[in-house]
């Protein structure tokens, strides 16, 4: 028993002096681990009498669990200190700047949408979609536009395999020119509904992707229109000159702009008409939108096309020409952003390149004239 307390307080002194978590651990493994010395007494218990291997036997499982208690809170004790240690010799330097965040941008199409929903709603348009995949019937021959006519060519078509489930023009598919199929389309609808809804009124806008074959500074093989169809009775060219002039005059913020029409020519439209804007040069080359004053030169830019929707057109869908006229008019969303925005090549709408997108796209907290009411 003597023994056993010697040994008590000698492991005690042990543990007390192992002064890190290592030597404590060598401690740890000297007395309790397989070949540690209280694990050796143990293995002394089988060759004691019954009587010595029970007063001995407990003893030893006491000593055993007090020792490991000791070890465990010397464990503790080093930790803490350890601890106590780092906070006091460890600084973090919280004066370094943070990254900055990057802050996504709208992109400028989708901003220039946004506005001419915010124009046209205000006039009491709704929005129209219609397909990408066109077929000939819709994007040509309902259109007004004659089979084998060389008006066809003025689009360079990217044609698709035909469609095996149709027949004719409409199995022909193709991927659309222009948004005025959405105006077939349109017209088809409010037809079919027309004995519940009482057909005309249209008043639609639509926006979309488009499709020609075409590749330089100013055409992309894909590129976004803009369509607006309004069908009534006695809708005359008083009221698409109007509406064109009001439209474009509110999206370039320029009261004054003049704007003038050209007698042009499209299948779907009689008469058709170009819109074209003023602007002057100026000195340095570069372009600036609105009325010549005296010594300037007035310049002009194409930047629709218009005119009264086809008798044919009309027909084509259903409605009688004769009860009811219209107008229609699409453009080239790109081609407005890149004159309001001063984007120059066509080209980089479709780069995705992060540092155009930032420099010429919207905060989506600060936008202009869109639809937060800015
Ligand atoms: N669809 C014509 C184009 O793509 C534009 C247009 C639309 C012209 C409506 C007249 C009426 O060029």
């Amino acid at each position: 028993m003597t023994d056993i307390h010697a040994l008590k307080v000698e492991l005690s002194s042990e543990i007390e002096a192992a002064n890190d978590l290592q030597k404590l651990d060598e401690v740890r493994v000297s007395v309790l681990g397989k070949k540690g010395r209280i694990t050796a007494l143990m293995k002394t218990l089988g060759g004691m009498s019954p009587e010595e291997r029970k007063t001995t036997g407990q003893a030893l499982n006491v000593l055993k669990d007090e020792i490991a208690a000791l070890i465990k809170s010397q464990e503790a004790a080093l930790k803490k200190q350890e601890m106590e240690e780092r906070l006091a010799t460890e600084t973090l330097d919280i004066s370094l700047a943070s990254r900055p965040e990057r802050k996504g941008t709208i992109h400028p199409i989708s901003q220039t949408i946004e506005e001419l929903v915010t124009i046209f709603g205000a006039m009491g348009f709704k929005v129209a979609e219609g397909p990408d995949i066109e077929d000939d019937w819709h994007n040509f021959t309902a259109l007004n536009f004659p089979p084998g006519h060389p008006a066809r060519e003025m689009q360079d078509t990217f044609f698709l395999p035909e469609d095996p489930r149709e027949e004719g023009e409409k199995a022909k598919k193709l991927l659309r020119t222009h948004t005025s199929s959405v105006q077939i389309r349109n017209m088809q609808e409010t037809m079919k509904n027309a004995s519940q809804d009482g057909g005309p009124p249209i008043k639609t806008i639509c926006f979309g992707r488009t499709y020609r074959s075409d590749y330089d500074m100013t055409h992309t093989p894909m590129f976004h229109q803009m369509e607006c169809l309004f069908v009534d009775k006695d809708v005359t060219m008083a009221h698409l000159k109007g509406c064109l002039t009001d439209f474009v005059r509110s999206f370039f913020n320029l009261d004054d702009l003049p704007v003038r029409f050209r007698p042009s020519f499209f299948p779907f439209v009689e008469p058709g008409a170009e819109v074209d804007i003023g602007y002057i040069k100026k000195p340095d080359g570069s372009i600036q939108l609105g009325k010549a004053k005296e010594g300037d030169e007035q310049k002009w830019m194409e930047i629709l096309g218009s005119g009264m929707v086809h008798p044919n057109v009309l027909k084509n869908c259903g409605i009688d020409p004769e009860t009811y006229q219209g107008f229609a008019f699409g453009t080239g969303i790109e081609r407005l952003a890149m004159l309001k925005y001063g984007i120059p090549d066509l080209r980089t709408f479709f780069e995705c390149d992060v540092r155009w997108l930032s420099h010429y796209g919207f905060d989506p907290l600060e936008r202009p004239n869109s639809a937060t009411g800015q």
